[in-house]
């Protein structure tokens, strides 16, 4: 939690790339670097998904997390881990073998599980970001279930506090619930800028710590630009 806010505050800027390279892509560690050259100064973190988990192995991975460190940047395993505990657990141990500086995990798996890796993760000097309500259309049949008289989302914020996490995620698209959670003290982490419909000042000033942002900056055709324009339009409307 700590580092990610020293990164955000050298680099003046939240936005956490999400390095979700296309599967059409060839070389995809050789794009991968090439896309943290070209932003890694307009960014203060790095969030990899499936896209490169899958099909990369794991030193590929951890020279990939060992750039996006040489430049000043935190990493972020974007696997929504959600299972048993002995399985969190490895899942762990290999993540942070790979430079991972944090990893994101689904409350869903219910207090104890959640409770016992953000201690596995701490203990591994990584954080644990909490899942409370995803971006897209369908994540009211889950995040926004009736349970008990309340949407499932505030039984996963209660979670994720309880449990020691280090932040949350929250999709942009869901301003009302940015605003509701943005009272409580744990970082938020808003993805669905852009290609998903949510807009960035927006997502900042309903609550927004972080802005996870994937294709509107890498599938760019001047991924430093655009990557560029977000963080002097979030520093201007910080300022208004
Ligand atoms: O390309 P785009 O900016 O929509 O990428 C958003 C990234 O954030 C993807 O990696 C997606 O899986 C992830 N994410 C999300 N909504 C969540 C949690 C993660 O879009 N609630």
């Amino acid at each position: 939690r700590e580092r990610i806010a020293r990164a955000a505050d050298a680099k003046k800027s939240p936005i956490v790339l999400a390095l979700d390279l296309p599967t059409s892509k060839r070389n995809l560690p050789a794009f991968a670097a090439k896309t943290i050259r070209a932003v890694g100064q307009h960014i203060c973190a790095v969030k990899m998904n499936f896209h490169l988990i899958l099909p990369l192995s794991a030193s590929e991975i951890s020279r990939i997390n060992k750039l996006v460190h040489s430049y000043g940047l935190q990493s972020i395993a974007d696997i929504k881990l959600n299972d048993i505990e002995n399985t969190n657990e490895v899942a762990i141990d290999h993540l942070t073998r790979m430079g991972f500086d944090a990893v994101i995990a689904n409350p869903f798996i219910g207090k104890g599980g959640l409770a016992a890796l953000v201690q596995k993760a701490h203990k591994a000097g990584a954080g644990v970001i909490a899942l409370v309500y995803m971006s897209h259309p369908g994540a009211k049949e889950g995040f926004g279930l009736e349970v008990g008289g309340r949407g499932l989302y505030s039984e996963f914020l209660e979670r994720a506090t309880g449990a020691g996490a280090d932040g949350i995620v929250v999709g942009a698209t869901q301003l009302d619930i940015l605003r509701q959670v943005a009272k409580q003290q744990l970082p938020v982490y808003s993805p669905g800028i852009g290609a998903q419909g949510g807009d960035a000042e927006q997502a900042i000033r309903s609550g927004a710590d972080y802005l996870i942002i994937g294709r509107s900056i890498v599938e760019a055709a001047q991924p430093a630009k655009v990557a560029k324009e977000i963080q002097s339009r979030i520093l201007l409307s910080v300022r208004k």
